[in-house]
């Protein structure tokens, strides 16, 4: 299958672009930056994309002519506050400019990638714990803003237009990569600082809980989501889950292959307000129902298989990866 990414050179493409090749497919991966070099390895011929210059994506999916696609470029949640402009014009016109071209050209799948931030304290009080697809959506930040109206955007242009939208809403992804501009972040440096300092001081409380998911997992559900039967969809968009450990029960995780680590915590105001803002578990049950979403990773089996892999990872000399 002919396969376009945007937004590969993130930390979800990483792990994905290699995934799809090993499978057999075309890919073209995409991204306003050159290919780092942390994504070397994963195969596909990188192409120069900004998602904001409609012209550009119109060209470049008219040369490719790609069969589906994963819309993965965004700037994330602490970052968007810094530059709420910038997150917009990724996030909103970008997803617009996709969507535009995917009904254009008729390609004929579209894997939205939403998130947790979609989702905020509604007015009525706190929200449910797991909390479900359907409850009113009251983002916090700008990012989350809009990941709802792209959540929105890919009914609209499934129901006007006939495009195939389909989408998750991630928890916090956790990978052997350099993240950058999360406010889930800190669940990663514990495992990257655990290594390559014996301690990180994280920016949340220790009692921080939300929803986390390991990335083979994450790559694994867009696999399956994009390659479900559209009849088995009952939604456009789905929660899915896998774990929702206390920032300080990851330390404890962590401790039991780093057993020296020491961990403290040192909440800082903006990202702890927006990880207070989001759900403290997802209720995913339709992804189950749906199309048979399983998680595999729990917190010790990801702390098993990620310490090794993280450890790989800086004796390459990863950089910090600013997507
Ligand atoms: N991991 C993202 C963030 O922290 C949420 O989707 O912004």
């Amino acid at each position: 299958m002919r396969i376009l990414l945007t937004g590969a050179g993130g930390q979800i493409g990483h792990d994905l672009i290699g995934t799809l090749v090993a499978a057999g497919h075309e890919v073209t991966p995409t991204d306003l930056a050159p290919r780092p070099p942390s994504h070397a390895h994963a195969g596909g011929e990188w192409q120069r994309l900004d998602v904001t210059d409609a012209a550009a994506v119109t060209k470049l999916f008219t040369e490719v002519r790609p069969e589906l696609v994963f819309h993965l470029a965004a700037i994330l949640s602490a970052r968007g506050e810094a530059d709420p402009r910038l997150a917009y014009d990724v996030n909103q016109t970008g997803t617009w400019n996709v969507l535009e071209a995917c009904r254009a050209l008729h390609v004929g799948r579209l894997i939205f990638t939403s998130s947790i931030a979609v989702f905020g304290p509604p007015p009525s009080g706190p929200l449910p714990d797991p909390t479900p697809d359907d409850v009113p959506l009251h983002p916090t930040t700008m990012y989350g803003v809009t990941k709802v109206s792209g959540e929105l955007l890919c009914a609209y242009y499934r129901a006007r237009h006939g495009v195939d939208c389909r989408g998750v809403r991630f928890p916090g992804l956790i990978s052997a990569a350099m993240p950058g501009g999360g406010s889930s972040d800190y669940a990663l440096f514990m495992y990257v600082d655990g290594v390559r300092k014996g301690a990180y001081e994280a920016f949340a409380r220790a009692d921080t809980r939300i929803p986390l998911m390991y990335m083979p997992d994450g790559v694994r559900a867009l696999l399956e989501l994009a390659m479900a039967d559209r009849e088995r969809l009952t939604r456009t968009i789905y929660n899915i889950a896998a774990m929702s450990p206390r920032a300080d029960e990851i330390a404890t995780s962590v401790r039991r292959l780093l057993p020296d680590a020491q961990f403290t915590y040192k909440p800082e105001a903006v990202r702890q307000g927006i990880l207070d803002s989001w759900p403290k578990a997802l209720d995913d049950a339709a992804a189950r129902r749906d199309w048979g979403w399983a998680h595999a990773y729990d917190l010790d089996a990801m702390t098993d298989d990620l310490v090794p892999r993280v450890r790989r990872m800086l004796e390459l000399g990863a950089t910090l990866n600013t997507h």
